[in-house]
Order: C-alpha cells, then sequence, then structure tokens
C-alpha cells in the first residue's frame, strides 16, 4: 500500500486534507493522526475489519486494547454505559486533553477493542486535526499510538513513516507533539480510582476531583504469563541497551564517564550538563533544562529514536527529578531499561 504523507496546520487544519482522511477512515482504512500526546493510528471504532487493520499493522497483540477517541461526549452513548459519578467532572476538567478514562464498556461495543475486557478506554484529544478528523468520520475512531509494537510512539510525522510506511493508507503530520508522552490513563470503576499510566495530567490533579487516587506500578516482564493490558515491562524499548541512573549530578557524570571509557555511548542529558559532557569528548543529545519537566516530556522519544538510529554500544540517562509529567518520564524510562535502575551512591 502507497502510504500518502500530508502535512496539515495543526491549528487551522485543511478541510480538504480531512476530507480525504475521513474517506479513508470511512472505507476501512487507517489514518495516522497528531494528538497533543504523541501520534495515534486512527480506524472506524464501528468497523471490526478496519479494527482488526490495527492490530495487524503495528503487530499489536489482540490482547491489547484500544483507546476509543470522541470529539463530544454525545458519541460515547454506544461506547461506554453506567457512567459512574467522578465521570462528569473529570471530563468536564480535563477534556479535551491528555486524560483516558476507563468506563464500563456497553454491550454494542465490539470486545475486539477492548481485548474482551468489560471496561473500555475513552479520551477526548486535544488536538484541532484529530478532532476535525474524528467530526468528519462521524464515528469515534479506535486509536493507539502509530508505532510498531514496542517501539517507542511517535511525536512526529516522520516518526510514523519509520514505523508503518507501507501498511497504512495515510499520514496527517502536524508536526511535533506538544506533550510527548502517552495520555493518562485512569480507571474510575473501581474504588479508589486507579492510575494505570502516568502522564501530563498528575495524581495530584485527579486526586483535586477524584479524592483518594492510588498509582498502580505495573512491572511484569514479559516472559511472565498472561499480564493484563499494558503491564508489559518492555514497552519503550530502543534495540540499543540502556542504563538508567538515579543519583546527584556529580555522580551521574562520573558514571558517566566511566562508561565512555569502555564503550561508545550517547548520553541523552539535560542542559546543565552539555559543557562537561563537550570537555570530555562524550557525545549528547540534549533532552531540556533538568529541572523543565515538560520539555524533557516533548524531547524523550525522538531522541530515543535517534539515538537508536546510529548504533551505539550504549545509551546512558539520568532520572529527571520533579513531579508532573516528569513522573511520566520516570515511568517511560523505567520501562525502556527494562525495570534496572542504577542507584548511585
Ligand atoms: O495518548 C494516548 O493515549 C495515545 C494517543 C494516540 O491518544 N494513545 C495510546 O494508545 O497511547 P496505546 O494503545 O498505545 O496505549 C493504550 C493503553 C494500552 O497500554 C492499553 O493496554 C491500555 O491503554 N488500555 C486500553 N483499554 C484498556 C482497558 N479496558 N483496561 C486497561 N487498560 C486499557
Ligand atoms: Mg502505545
Amino acid at each position: 500500500m502507497k502510504t500518502v504523507l500530508r502535512s496539515i496546520s495543526a491549528s487551522h487544519p485543511d478541510q480538504a486534507d480531512i476530507a480525504a482522511a475521513a474517506a479513508h477512515i470511512a472505507a476501512g482504512d487507517l489514518v495516522a493522526m497528531p494528538t497533543e500526546t504523541v501520534y495515534g493510528l486512527a480506524a472506524d471504532a464501528h468497523n471490526p475489519a478496519a479494527v482488526a487493520r490495527i492490530f495487524a499493522a503495528k503487530g499489536r497483540p489482540t490482547t491489547d486494547p484500544l483507546i476509543v477517541h470522541i470529539a463530544d461526549v454525545g458519541q460515547l452513548a454506544d461506547v461506554a454505559t453506567d457512567f459512574p459519578p467522578a465521570f462528569a467532572l473529570l471530563a468536564e476538567t480535563f477534556w479535551p486533553g491528555p486524560l483516558t478514562i476507563l468506563l464500563p464498556r456497553h454491550p454494542a461495543l465490539s470486545t475486539q477493542i477492548t481485548a474482551g475486557f468489560d471496561t473500555v478506554a475513552v479520551r477526548m484529544p486535544a488536538h484541532p486535526v484529530a478532532l476535525a478528523l474524528i467530526r468528519a468520520s462521524r464515528t469515534p475512531l479506535v486509536a493507539p499510538s502509530a508505532n510498531l509494537f514496542s517501539h517507542p510512539s511517535p511525536t512526529t510525522g516522520m516518526h510514523v513513516m519509520h514505523d508503518l510506511d507501507g501498511r497504512i493508507a495515510m499520514v496527517l503530520d502536524a508536526g511535533p507533539c506538544r506533550i510527548g508522552v502517552e495520555s493518562t490513563i485512569v480507571d474510575i470503576t473501581q474504588s479508589p480510582a486507579r492510575i494505570l499510566r502516568q502522564g501530563d495530567v498528575s495524581a495530584e490533579q485527579l486526586s483535586t476531583v477524584l479524592g483518594e487516587v492510588h498509582i498502580v506500578t505495573r512491572t511484569l516482564a514479559a516472559s511472565q504469563a498472561a499480564p493484563a493490558p499494558g503491564m508489559l515491562l518492555k514497552h519503550y524499548a530502543p534495540r540499543t541497551p540502556l542504563m538508567l541512573l538515579r543519583g546527584d549530578s556529580a555522580a551521574v557524570r562520573r558514571t558517566v564517564l566511566d562508561a565512555h571509557a569502555q564503550k561508545r555511548i550517547i548520553w541523552l542529558c539535560y542542559a546543565e550538563d552539555e559543557a562537561f559532557a563537550g570537555m570530555q569528548g562524550i557525545d549528547t543529545m540534549c533532552l531540556g533544562a533538568a529541572t523543565d519537566g515538560a520539555q524533557i516530556a516533548r524531547s524523550l522519544f525522538a531522541a530515543l529514536r535517534a539515538a537508536d538510529a546510529e548504533g551505539y554500544a550504549l545509551i546512558v540517562i539520568a532520572e529527571p527529578q520533579g513531579e508532573g509529567v516528569a513522573a511520566a518520564v520516570r515511568d517511560r524510562l523505567y520501562r525502556a531499561a527494562e525495570g534496572v535502575v542504577h542507584t548511585l551512591a
């Protein structure tokens, strides 16, 4: 299949391009669309053949359920049911935005989307292109991240092309994603509510609406049998081995120097470390200032992909400090490092 790569304005999407993309959706084909978090691979939620194509194109196991994307809460009528009391206020507070909410599945919704579970994940993305495509398609769109299974999520149209060129009908390229890590997932079908994936909407923000909120730490290795959805530890892994460091700046620098003496490494560093790395002749990619969690989140997946493409023996990265989206970055790094953190004295 020839994949059409179409540039589109993020703020004022061209209606002819949206109509062309919606025609692909209506035909049961797949369109990669930008969202504020990462690019999603969209298909008509009510077309079983199209939904099956998503799993095939990504190489994704059918045991991993999909998020249903809507442009209007009215679109949930035949998607979810028995809405928990907290839903309305959550949706009002955080939608459109980077929050995915687990609700009881409507009996009419295919269990192919929910991988047989009786909950469904739903989200209203805060991106004019995604919202325009959902509206023009006149149907909710299921959309996982538009990467090959276990690759880092795509934050640019070129990342999508790298993984899926020839496998999907179209990529709507609106430039880099504003947030850069996937949405927060909260399960409100249980009490207290549980955060299944951390993202830009923090636990602190959610607790202002929900009261007590638990963060579920999901750490199963791929070899363990029958993991629940999204629990795979190795989920964001680059092919190059990744060494994740936890410690103060001096200890991190010592460890990076040691590694540099032994191997061809690349250091995904913070702005504060660039001059030091330059003096030592260490290759770097800068993620942003150490305290700028938002910038680090925006840079992370692109840097992992770029570093991975260069054939280094080792990628070294230190955990960012701080709360909010920095916590989501630590979670993604933990998975990329397959759960191994080097805690430095
Ligand atoms: O930011 C995002 O959420 C992006 C953009 C495209 O919207 N989408 C995304 O989708 O990250 P995906 O499929 O890559 O990740 C969705 C996660 C998976 O880990 C899946 O297991 C989990 O959501 N999930 C979906 N439905 C679920 C359910 N019913 N119960 C538990 N987890 C669920
Ligand atoms: Mg994904």
